[in-house]
């Protein structure tokens, strides 16, 4: 039997990474580069901070949905289970699409979950398993939420000139979130 070669380090890089570089961080959350997209920098500065906004309440939101796929119950638990996790997976391409249009825009996106914990506005959920109207009802607050603050933040793109953030934000935000309403809504008619 061969005896392993490998030497295990101390597991001091298990507390801070060994970074290689002085200057591991290339940007600063709160610097946005300027990319040549003939938009004002002013305009790509208020558009970053909204998409920031609505990037970690979509996150939560997505989170919520596997929260309640993870823990469906009662006589639909097939259904919700099912439906619940269709929803997840929508909001995760949302996150991916205000995401990489916070980097197109020259911003940095919130990523890491302590970050949009911090940021979003949705209320926290506990970490007990709920029933399903209040799995329902929570859900179509936090939809209500993003809604809300979409739709005015649409406008303001619109208006500033920013067609592009405008267009991820009605296109994609509001009309997969009114979608969702509608059939999460229908079962509580
Ligand atoms: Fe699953």
């Amino acid at each position: 039997m061969t005896t392993s070669s490998i030497v295990r380090p101390d597991g001091a890089h298990l507390k801070e990474p060994i970074i290689p570089s002085k200057h591991g961080e290339t940007q600063s959350f709160s610097i946005a580069r300027r990319n040549p997209l003939a938009l004002d920098s002013k305009v790509a500065a208020s558009s970053i901070d909204n998409l920031n906004q609505l990037l970690a309440d979509t996150i939560t939101l997505r989170d919520l949905y596997k929260k309640h796929h993870w823990q469906a119950s009662g006589p639909m638990f097939y259904v919700f289970h099912l439906l619940f996790d269709k929803h997840f997976e929508e909001q995760s391409k949302l996150t991916d699409l205000l995401a990489e249009r916070v980097q197109t825009l020259g911003g940095v996106c919130f990523a890491m979950a302590p970050d949009v914990a911090e940021a979003t506005i949705i209320p926290r959920a506990p970490n007990g398993r709920e029933d399903t109207a209040t799995q329902i009802a929570r859900l179509l607050q936090a939809h209500e939420i993003i809604l809300l603050e979409a739709r005015t933040m649409a406008r303001d793109a619109a208006s500033a000139g920013d067609l592009g953030s405008n267009d991820i934000i009605v296109s994609n935000v509001i009309r997969t979130s009114e979608l969702q309403v509608w059939f999460l809504a229908e079962h509580v008619q």
